[in-house]
C-alpha cells in the first residue's frame, strides 16, 4: 500500500460520504436534488458536499435543492489546483463526478482519488478517455483496492448489469454460461448541451478513431478476438427473438465496450458475444424505419466527421448547462430487453426499464445508488473488500446496485 492511500477503517472517519463534482452542471444539479432527497428520507446521517470551479454556481444548485440542501458544504476545486482537488478527495469517502466533458475537467480528479484512496463513480460515455484512465491508474488501485467506476449513468448501467443478470441467471438454471447475449432499447428523452459538448470534443481531440475498437476497454492481455465478429451494427435486421427490426443504437459503441470489459473482468468465457440494438418495430413500417435509422447515423456521423459542420452544430444546438424541460424529462422513459443464449441453445430474458429522461432521470438514479452502494459494507461488493482498480457498474458494484435500484424503483427483472 502506498504512503498516500489510507487504509479502509479510516475511511470512516472522512468529513463526507460523498462529493458531488460538477454540482453546478444540468445533471450535477439533479444529484443534488436526488441526494438531498436521499438524505432526508432514507440517510439522515449522510454527510456530503457540493463541488466544482464555480462558488456562486455551486451555491445556487445548493439553494435550488431547497432546505434539506442547506447544510450540505461547498468545496471550491478547480481542476488545475492540484492540492485543492487532494484535499477534496481526502475529505471524500466517495467522489461522484458529473463534471464533463471528462476528457477536459476528469483526469486530475481521477489522480486525486487514486492518490488518496477516495472510490469515485461517474457518469462518462467518453471510452477513449476511461482507456486513457485503465493505463493510468488500473493497476495501482487494484493493488491498493480503490474502486474507480465510470460509465455509471444510462451508459452504461442498463447494458452492463442487465448482461451480468443473464449470466448469473443461465448459470443458476442450467450450470452454463451465456455464450451470446443481445440488447434491444426502447427509449424517449431529450438531449443535453453537456452531452453534444463531450460528443464534439471527443471528435475535435482527434479520438473518434478508437471509438470502433470493440474491445477498446479490455483488459491487458484479455486474449485476441477478430474483432470483425463484434464490429457495431450497421444495417437493420429482422429478430426472431425480439420479433421487431433492429436498427444501431446510438449508445452501443460504448455500452458493448464496457459490458466486453465487465466480460474479461468477470471471466464470462473466451467466446462470450454481446452486441446491441435500438428496438424499431414490426412489419414493413417497422423495417423501412430501421432503413432510415440507420440511414441517418451513417449520414450524420459521416457529417459531424467534418469540423465545419461540427462548428454549424455547436451553434445551433443546446449549450453546457441547458438541457430538456422538466415536463419532456417527466415524459421520458427506457426500455431495455436482453435475452442471453447457451453454447447448447438454453434462454433467458431480462427487462430493465424505468420512467423519466433516460440521460437525467434514469442517470442521476443510477450514479447517486452508485455511490450509495459504495457506502455500504465491502465484503458485500464484487470482489469483497480490497477489491480496487478501473472497474464497470458490473465488476465493481454488482447485485448491490441491483438491489439498490430496484429499491429506487427502477424495474430490473430477469424472466420466470
Ligand atoms: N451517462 C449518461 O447517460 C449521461 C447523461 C447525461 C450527461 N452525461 C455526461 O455528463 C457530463 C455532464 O453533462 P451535463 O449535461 O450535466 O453538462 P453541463 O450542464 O454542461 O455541466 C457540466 C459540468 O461540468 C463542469 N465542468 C466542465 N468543465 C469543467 C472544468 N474544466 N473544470 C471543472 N468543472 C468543469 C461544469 O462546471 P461549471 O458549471 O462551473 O461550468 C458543470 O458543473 C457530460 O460529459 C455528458 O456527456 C452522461
Amino acid at each position: 500500500m502506498s504512503e498516500t492511500a489510507p487504509s479502509r477503517p479510516q475511511m470512516r472517519r472522512r468529513k463526507f460520504d460523498i462529493v458531488l463534482y460538477g454540482a453546478s452542471g444540468f445533471v450535477g444539479r439533479q444529484t443534488v436534488a436526488y441526494l438531498a432527497a436521499q438524505a432526508r428520507k432514507h440517510a439522515p446521517g449522510l454527510r456530503w458536499a457540493l463541488a466544482g470551479r464555480n462558488p456562486d454556481k455551486l451555491s445556487q444548485s445548493r439553494k435550488a435543492a431547497g432546505r434539506a440542501a442547506a447544510q450540505a458544504e461547498i468545496v471550491v476545486a478547480p481542476v488545475d489546483d492540484a492540492a485543492a482537488l487532494a484535499g477534496l478527495a481526502r475529505s471524500a469517502a466517495v467522489v461522484l463526478s458529473t463534471a464533463g466533458p471528462f476528457a477536459l475537467s476528469g483526469s486530475a480528479l481521477v489522480q486525486a482519488c487514486v492518490d488518496n484512496g477516495t472510490h469515485y463513480v461517474d457518469i462518462t460515455g467518453e471510452t477513449p478517455w476511461v482507456r486513457q484512465m485503465i493505463d493510468r491508474h488500473h493497476a495501482r488501485a487494484a493493488q491498493e483496492g480503490t474502486r474507480i467506476i465510470p460509465c455509471c449513468g444510462f451508459d452504461s448501467v442498463p447494458s452492463d448489469l442487465g448482461a451480468w443478470m443473464l449470466m448469473q441467471a443461465m448459470q443458476q438454471r442450467h450450470g452454463v454460461p451465456c455464450v451470446d447475449i443481445k440488447a434491444a432499447f426502447t427509449m424517449r428523452g431529450g438531449v443535453n448541451g453537456g452531452t453534444l459538448a463531450s460528443a464534439m470534443n471527443l471528435m475535435d481531440s482527434g479520438s473518434a478513431q478508437a471509438l470502433k475498437d470493440p474491445f477498446l476497454l479490455d483488459p491487458d492481455g484479455a486474449g485476441s478476438h477478430d474483432a470483425r465478429d463484434h464490429a457495431d451494427p450497421v444495417l437493420p435486421v429482422f429478430d426472431g427473438d425480439f420479433q421487431a427490426w433492429l436498427g444501431p443504437f446510438v449508445m452501443g459503441p460504448v455500452n458493448t465496450r464496457v459490458v466486453r470489459r465487465s466480460a474479461a473482468l468477470l471471466g464470462y468465457g473466451g467466446n462470450f458475444h454481446y452486441q446491441e440494438y435500438q428496438r424499431v418495430g414490426g412489419g414493413l413500417v417497422g423495417g423501412a424505419a430501421a432503413l432510415s435509422l440507420s440511414a441517418g447515423m451513417r449520414v450524420s456521423q459521416a457529417a459531424l466527421g467534418l469540423s465545419p459542420v461540427r462548428r454549424l452544430a455547436t451553434r445551433l444546438m443546446p449549450g453546457p448547462g441547458q438541457g430538456p424541460s422538466r415536463e419532456r424529462m417527466d415524459q421520458g422513459w427506457f426500455r431495455c430487453d436482453l435475452v442471453g443464449r447457451s453454447a447448447s441453445g438454453q434462454t433467458v430474458r431480462a427487462r430493465i426499464e424505468d420512467e423519466g429522461d433516460p440521460g437525467n432521470r434514469a442517470t442521476t438514479k443510477m450514479v447517486c445508488e452508485a455511490a450509495l452502494a459504495l457506502l455500504g459494507p465491502a465484503e458485500d461488493l464484487p470482489g469483497g473488500a480490497g477489491h480496487g482498480g478501473v472497474l464497470t457498474p458490473a465488476s465493481g458494484l454488482g447485485a448491490v446496485l441491483v438491489q439498490r435500484l430496484r429499491g429506487a424503483g427502477m424495474r430490473l427483472q430477469v424472466e420466470p
